[in-house]
């Protein structure tokens, strides 16, 4: 059985619908003197898009399975997995529960309100707040026997969506990388690593079918020593339901962008973001994005890439934030 055959065993709902565009972004390729592509997962097709719903097409399936009437999941106040959760939740009819926090600590308006948060109340979403996510496993989990003694049937969403399962999603992500990108021979690929189940998934499906480039995740949370185990639980997880038993490929990860810490922009994030803008009219993000674009760049001049062939920034979206995070959190 090939990859796709294998990832057709799993119930999915057709959320993502046709393959997102894989781009070369041809002025920003001048500017660094490298050639750059981008895979375009800020548009999967709801609510503003972005990584989650890829994750989601498996969550989902599996929560309607399982005869849920209610999601719950926890993030950020700005987070995007949650409002892309909610869309979801509406979509197939279903009740949502956010557990938010704040983790920056900022009182500014448009982030309590504007953005992502926004659009939650679009949805409809039943907003719980908390002081901080300290084990979200176990507080999601706490929130739901609260929900089923009120009568709901809950189905916990992970925090970010990232699992095994959800994971499964950017595996079908890297089956599109690799027949749309048949003609480059693509040296690296970028993504931001956050909970872990978009880089894992990418890893696991291109190690597979695109064995020659490097994966490398620019993490916009933590430190690499504290990312790797979670990347790696994720990874051996994936690839064990997917019944693939060679060594896994080593993750690589570079932590020196995510400074001061996670959901607070920094200078180098912020340029990044100007500059998608300016020269490619393409919208990053403060959280994200931005962070792992400034990784890219920084990359190339400091040659931190294995050579000088193309590079692929996978575009995880995250652009709502960039009106929570005006004038300035
Ligand atoms: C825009 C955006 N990019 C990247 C990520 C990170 O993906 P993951 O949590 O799967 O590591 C997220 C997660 O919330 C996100 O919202």
């Amino acid at each position: 059985m090939n990859l796709q055959q294998q990832l057709a065993q799993f119930p999915r709902l057709d959320l993502v619908g046709s393959a997102t565009p894989l781009e070369k972004l041809s002025r920003l390729s001048d500017y660094l003197g490298r050639e750059i592509y981008v895979k375009r997962d800020d548009v999967t097709p709801m609510a503003l898009g972005g990584n989650k719903l890829r994750k989601l097409e498996f969550l989902a399936a599996e929560a309607l399975e399982q005869g849920a009437d209610t999601l719950v999941t926890a993030g950020a106040i700005q987070s995007n997995h949650v409002r892309q959760t909610a869309a979801v939740a509406a979509k197939l009819g279903l009740h949502c529960v956010a557990l938010l926090e704040n983790p920056i600590n900022t009182q500014a308006e448009n982030y309590l309100t504007n953005g992502n948060r926004l659009l939650l109340d679009l949805f409809n979403v039943e907003v719980v707040m908390c002081d901080e996510l300290h084990a979200p496993q176990q507080q999601l989990e706490a929130l739901a026997t609260r929900l089923e003694a009120q009568g709901f049937r809950p189905y916990v969403v992970p925090v970010g969506g990232s699992n095994a399962l959800g994971a499964l999603g950017y595996v079908q992500c890297a089956l599109e990388i690799a027949s749309q990108g048949k003609d480059v021979a693509f040296s690296s690929v970028v993504v931001a690593s956050g909970s872990a189940g978009t880089h894992a998934g990418l890893a696991v499906g291109l190690q597979q079918l695109l064995p020659e480039s490097e994966l490398i995740g620019v993490t916009v949370s933590r430190r690499a020593g504290e990312q790797l185990p979670k990347v790696e639980q994720i990874q051996q997880e994936l690839a064990r339901s997917l019944g693939l038993e060679q060594a896994l490929a080593p993750i690589t990860l570079w932590d020196d962008y995510f400074a001061p810490q996670y959901g607070m922009p920094n200078d180098e994030g912020t340029a990044a973001v100007q500059l998608l803008a300016q020269q490619e009219g393409l919208l990053l993000d403060p959280v994200y994005t931005g962070k792992a674009m400034a990784g890219l760049i920084d990359g190339i001049a400091q040659g931190r890439f294995r050579d000088d062939g193309p590079i692929l920034f996978v575009h995880t979206g995250g652009a709502p934030a960039l009106f929570a995070y005006h004038p300035q959190v």
